[in-house]
């Protein structure tokens, strides 16, 4: 059976797990939040009906500068993205050929794009007997070997967050040896002051990926931006198509780093809910990874009963994310965005019934 590699779109998982798909299914493996967009986007969705007609524009402008603004860098520090999923690509041109070390378990795209880019792959393994934390003595190892090494922060699927201090020895060790790609796409999570990116003037060989999809829940409009040296936006972005970005997300994303009270409203609930549900599976007596984002993995007490666990809840209706497509995971974890209070509690609901009858 192979399921699917991206958590999301719940009804191709039902197909390939073959499972008819009951009605009220909650989906609780894609990461993104349970508010909705900004309400701005509603009220004035007048105005941004009159931008479908016109080429937006190939700057993807007034995107860029509000991005610059929001993060106090030159525009011409910044390129934005049909999502971060189009900044992988660009990325994986500029290592083609060369060798680039990724951090596993890992968001499965930079692997397929890098794949597709002859890249050469090296990995570090997390391992769960070190709570899944990334060790400078393994970065230390990889550094030379390398041309880039890709780090997610806070990281997907654990949502372990590297504080800056750790981050800095990285962009140590990596530096004259090779690049340091930060995947800043659930950063917004935990706030700005986590961010790598004030310190990118001490450390021009690291490049921030960013995505408006998360904090946002833009999944669908696709936006992302990078953060570099200028020369390295001028080369990541020379073979990105014209226009890649739409007005409509350019016009939106614009407006949404403004949106202060939406992001603290987020990042509280995200916390909330956490804590519930980290309180339960304490409770419970499920292994879990302390998580800084809008997600969380955890085990069951016995991980051998994974699989009827994984196809049961399917069936009551909660889609997990499984974790065969993460390595060292195996499917022995499950990964669960944060969504609503009564969707959390259903999924309470649901796991002690399973708890009672098993
Ligand atoms: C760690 C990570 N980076 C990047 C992305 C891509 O984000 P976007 O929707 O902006 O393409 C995802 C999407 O799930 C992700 O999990």
């Amino acid at each position: 059976m192979k399921l699917p590699e991206h958590g999301a779109n719940p009804h191709r998982l039902y197909e390939q797990a073959g499972h008819k798909q009951p009605s009220g299914v909650i989906d609780f493996s894609e990461n993104v939040h349970p508010f909705g967009p900004p309400i701005f986007l509603k009220e004035q969705w007048g105005d941004f009906y009159n931008l479908l007609s016109s080429y937006p524009d190939p700057l993807a402008e007034p995107f860029r500068s509000a991005a610059a603004e929001y993060h106090g860098v030159g525009k011409e520090r910044v390129a934005a993205g049909n999502g971060a999923a189009e900044i992988f690509t660009w990325l994986a041109k500029r290592y083609r050929g060369k060798r680039v070390t990724l951090v596993e378990p890992a968001f499965s795209e930079y692997r397929s794009t890098l794949e597709s880019g002859k890249i050469h792959i090296l990995e570090i393994d997390l391992k769960p007997e070190h709570a899944w934390q990334l060790k400078l003595e393994d970065v230390k190892k990889q550094v030379g070997n390398c041309d880039a090494l890709y780090v997610c922060n806070p990281h997907n699927p654990t949502g372990r967050l590297l504080d800056l201090a750790e981050l800095e020895e990285i962009a140590t060790l990596c530096k004259g040896k090779c690049e340091l790609v930060i995947d800043e796409a659930f950063i917004d999570f935990i706030g700005e002051h986590a961010s790598f990116i004030p310190l990118l003037k001490r450390y021009p060989h690291v490049i921030i990926v960013r995505s408006m999809t998360k904090m946002y829940a833009l999944a669908g409009l696709r936006l992302g931006y990078v953060i570099a040296e200028s020369s390295i936006i001028r080369e990541l972005t020379r073979s990105a198509a014209h226009w890649n970005v739409n007005g409509l997300a350019a016009a939106a994303g614009a407006r949404c780093f403004s949106e202060e009270a939406y992001r603290e409203r987020i990042i509280r609930a995200a916390a909330s809910e956490r804590a519930k549900m980290e309180a339960y599976l304490e409770m419970m007596g499920c292994p879990f990874v302390p998580s800084a984002a809008n997600f969380l993995c955890f085990q069951l007490p016995n991980p051998e009963r994974s699989e009827p666990f994984f196809h049961a809840m399917l069936e009551a209706g909660i889609v997990l994310r499984h974790t065969y497509s993460f390595k060292g995971m195996d499917g022995e974890w499950f990964r669960i965005g944060m969504k609503s209070a009564s969707a959390m509690e259903r999924l309470r609901k649901e796991m002690q019934q399973w708890f009672q009858d098993n």
